[in-house]
């Protein structure tokens, strides 16, 4: 067996049943973790074409993510173009989503730049298309490893990954842009950090464990999430990747209402993935309401947050 499967069934024990009293919570848990392991095993988890179906669903209110989040995209972009290679870089915009580092990279270098931008969700690469209407842009629907694996080596100035390397394994992708990357060439990179979501983890285990007869397939994504900088760091030394600039922070969203925030997280593409785990998902949302309401304990707002690392990395020569 694979050792991230072995970690994943792990992880999920831990919490599905440890540390959970109760004798029916626990014959519950031990159900519904049996199944997910089960399901782990077959393979039968949330792969791209699952995460694509729920950004296609969130691209019409994507753009609360980026008025809200974008601050900390911007001073990635700037520190990596700061780092000028050429007068006329190739850009790879990996899972480019609306397109909002393209569309900033764009502003800079003007007719001088040649980007691509790929996106597996037919919905959001639309929206990003009708934003960026340009002659050197070229727009592209796939999964980013299956494109990496087909582009030549050495053939990008820049690489950048915006909000989507939990979504990929990491030691394949990391691997994909040593290949890719020209030496010298940088990769621009921002994502969700482990203690990200921290309110709300517990939810969806509970609603896993009460909804354990509807488990349809495994979110084992939720673990692939880098630990701070240093995380971010050790995975890119690993592939001869030197960090030029990290940063990380936190940001909280505060709402009256459990729907309210329930709705900020779907319409965000923060739960990607998570209609395709249950059969019949209208039916399990209710239950994630009331769930965000029991475990919120009486408090006046109701919160989420969102942890985040970002680096700007060289390809040693
Ligand atoms: C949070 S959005 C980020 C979009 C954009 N990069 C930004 O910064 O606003 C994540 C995007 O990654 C895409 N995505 C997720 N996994 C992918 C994969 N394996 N291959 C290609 N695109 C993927 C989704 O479809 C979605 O558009």
């Amino acid at each position: 067996m694979k050792l991230k499967k072995l970690r994943d069934i792990i992880n999920y024990y831990k919490c599905f049943i440890k540390e959970k009293t109760g004798k029916s919570r626990f014959f519950k848990g031990s159900f519904a973790f049996l199944k997910s392991s089960l399901l782990l095993l077959i393979g039968k988890t949330i792969k791209v074409k699952q995460i694509a179906i729920d950004y296609d669903f969130a691209s019409d209110t994507y753009y609360k993510w980026e008025k809200f989040m974008g601050k900390h995209v911007d001073s990635m972009i700037k520190s990596a173009l700061s780092l000028s290679r050429t007068k006329n870089p190739v850009v790879l915009d990996l899972a480019c989503g609306q397109g909002f580092v393209a569309n900033k990279v764009l502003k800079k270098y003007k007719k001088n730049v040649k980007i691509t931008c790929v996106d597996a969700s037919e919905k959001m690469l639309l929206k990003c298309k009708q934003r960026i209407k340009d002659k050197n842009v070229d727009f592209i629907k796939d999964d980013a490893v299956r494109f990496l694996k087909k582009q030549k080596k050495n053939s990008y100035d820049y690489v950048f990954l915006s909000w989507a390397l939990p979504y990929i394994n990491h030691k394949k992708i990391i691997k994909l842009f040593k290949k890719v990357v020209k030496p010298d060439g940088i990769v621009g990179i921002i994502s969700n950090s482990s203690g990200t979501l921290n309110f709300i983890d517990d939810i969806f285990v509970e609603v896993m464990v009460s909804k354990r007869k509807k488990i349809k397939r495994l979110n084992d994504l939720l673990f692939n999430l880098p630990d701070g900088e240093n995380g971010l760091k050790e995975w890119f030394k690993e592939f001869n990747f030197k960090p030029i600039d990290l940063q990380s922070g936190e940001e909280i969203v505060r709402f009256k209402k459990s729907v309210e925030l329930y709705n900020w997280l779907r319409q965000t593409g923060v739960l990607a993935g998570i209609s395709e785990i249950f059969d019949n998902f209208k039916s399990i949302e209710k239950s994630i309401i009331k769930e965000i309401e029991k475990q919120n304990n009486g408090k006046k707002d109701f919160r989420s947050n969102h942890k985040f690392v970002s680096g700007v990395f060289v390809k040693k020569k």
